[in-house]
């Protein structure tokens, strides 16, 4: 996996991979799609119902998949997950944290206790899985860590949403540095809207899931610090650092309008 030679469509076999939020959207597509390749995946997320439905299609398709129920909100859930990844298969090779909900509501309405579950599904299960599965990938000088984020972890958005992308991107790029030269790979990718359950409200043409999961894939064999999806959003990533003044010019004539309740904002990738 992650030294392995290069070819055109890296193989996966034998690895095996946790997926977060493998229920719908770009987790079951990075489910299917590191099937494909020769892992056996791990499906996790809340929806029983939907996790066996994703299951039941890649094993189909002739790949291995297991379920494990799983709310990345809850700590003990997070550690049962790796445990029991670990008493079924005695090894992880690649998490995929992608777990992840939206927001919209303006903070000021905004419940103290949904703002907590938000950071604990968004960031916090992310983290707290990465560090049960990595004793076992550092022993074995062997594993690779990919997280998604948001191009709202690049260009600040929605407020809530955004402090939870920022945290997974600051996250992912400053625990590389620290497993620099351990065997260990840990990557990032940061997609733009996306055609899923989450964006059901956007009035525009998005990218498929697929995407993404491909993208997630390859960095498996292919480790980058970052990917952003699709890549035409590097521009507006690049104003927000350099030019953000800009960029709030840019933020102000696609959303401007005063806060109101209940309206959805219209770019909450
Ligand atoms: N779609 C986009 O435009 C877009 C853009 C940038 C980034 N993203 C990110 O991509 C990731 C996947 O989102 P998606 O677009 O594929 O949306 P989605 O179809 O709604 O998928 C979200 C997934 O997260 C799972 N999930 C939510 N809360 C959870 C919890 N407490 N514990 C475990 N799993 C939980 C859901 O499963 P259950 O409900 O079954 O638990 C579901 O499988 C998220 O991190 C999102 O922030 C999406």
């Amino acid at each position: 996996m992650v030294h392995e030679a290069e070819t055109a469509r890296p193989t996966l076999l034998g690895d095996v991979a946790i997926v977060t939020g493998a229920s719908s959207g770009i987790g079951a597509a990075t489910a299917r799609e590191l099937a494909r390749r020769g892992a056996t995946v791990v499906l996790a997320a809340r929806r029983v119902d939907e996790l066996e439905a994703q299951a039941r299609a890649i094993r189909q398709a002739g790949g291995e998949a297991i379920v494990i129920p799983t709310d990345v909100a809850d700590a003990s859930q997070v550690t049962l997950l790796a445990e029991r990844t670990m008493a079924t298969f005695g090894r992880i090779d690649v998490l995929v944290n992608n777990a992840g909900a939206g927001w919209s509501k303006p903070l000021a309405s905004s419940p103290p206790d949904d703002v907590i579950g938000l950071l604990e599904v968004n960031l916090l299960g992310a983290i707290l899985l990465t560090r049960a599965v990595l004793p076992d990938m550092l022993e074995r000088r062997r594993g690779a860590v990919i997280s998604v984020g948001s191009l709202s972890g690049r260009v600040a958005m929605e407020p809530l949403y955004s402090a939870s992308k920022y945290g997974v991107r600051g996250f992912s790029l400053a625990l590389r540095r620290q497993l620099a030269g351990t065997g260990v790979s840990v990557s990032l990718v940061s997609p733009g809207n996306i055609d899923t359950a989450m964006t059901t409200h956007v009035r525009a043409a998005m990218p498929q899931p697929e995407l993404v999961a491909t993208t997630i894939a390859d960095l498996v064999a292919h480790p980058r610090r970052e990917v952003v999806v699709p890549g035409r959003h590097y521009a507006i990533a690049w104003l927000e650092q350099v030019l953000p003044g800009m960029a709030d010019l840019a933020y102000r004539r696609r959303h401007w309008s005063p806060v109101k309740e209940e309206e959805p904002a219209t770019w909450t990738s």
